[in-house]
């Protein structure tokens, strides 16, 4: 059965929205390891937008189960991870002016560079894994570089619309799924995952984990807000009838 990791970076959106202390990233990964999560995913971005430097150290202190680190394949990002180590590194690419990340890493055209990486991550006996689109040369590329993962991009997949957009893009995870198997590495999967488009992806018997962030946070704003708003009118309707 495919493990559950939450990305909870919008937790640390919806904080860095008034600059404030509240909602904590690391309260929430608390309740997502209470919840059932077997891994907790951050991503620490260049331009910091939402997960902190300090939340991921926090986090490493905390977290029980695992640690994913998401990062840019940047000296810069390199250094601090090999300083909070956390359990696994997945490198990511990344562009400022994106919304999310937008698809997998160029494995291919990066080869020697990220194969210096895999090889100080050994070293400090943090796993690898590169986030990749379903492609045969981005996997082989990662078999080549030495990384332990790959996680299968699941953007094209989710983002299909119809039944008939969508198993071309299913088709493609499920053969590279495979074929990473094949080569002897470890798959994850993830982006855009929903409550409605997961079965076939969770189904897959070569997917050891799948990362969601969004569809979770946004859920459990909807389902938090009925008893948030009865918790604050409750004390509005208290507060009259209190002494100081
Ligand atoms: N996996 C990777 C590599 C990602 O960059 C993200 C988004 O941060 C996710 C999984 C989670 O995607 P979503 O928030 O759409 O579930």
């Amino acid at each position: 059965m495919a493990r559950l990791c939450v990305n909870i970076d919008h937790v640390a959106t919806v904080r860095q929205a008034r600059r404030t202390v509240e909602p904590d990233p690391v309260t929430a990964a608390l309740l997502c390891e209470l919840g059932g999560a077997r891994g907790i995913t951050v991503h620490l971005r260049e331009d910091r937008r939402h997960i902190q430097d300090r939340d991921l150290q926090i986090l490493r202190q905390v977290v029980r189960t695992k640690l994913n680190l998401e990062m840019a394949a940047t000296q810069e990002m390199v250094k601090i991870a090999l300083l909070v180590k956390p359990d696994q590194v997945t490198l990511v690419p990344e562009r400022r002016e994106e919304v999310t990340t937008e698809g997998g890493l160029d494995v291919a055209l990066y080869r020697q560079q990220l194969q210096k990486y895999a090889g100080l991550f050994r070293e400090a006996g943090i796993s690898l894994s590169l986030f990749i689109d379903p492609d045969p040369d981005q996997v082989q590329a990662a078999h080549f570089v030495g990384a332990q993962y790959v996680e299968l991009c699941t953007g094209p997949y989710s983002l299909a619309r119809t039944e008939l957009e969508r198993k071309p893009k299913y088709e493609m995870l499920v053969n590279s799924a495979r074929m990473a198997k094949k080569l002897g590495l470890r798959v994850n999967a993830g982006h855009g995952l929903t409550y409605e488009n997961v079965r076939p992806v969770a189904a897959l018997e070569e997917v050891e984990e799948l990362n969601i962030g969004h569809s979770i946070v946004s859920r459990a704003i909807l389902t938090g807000m009925e008893r948030a708003v009865r918790e604050m009118a409750d004390i509005i309707r208290q507060a009259r009838h209190e002494p100081d």
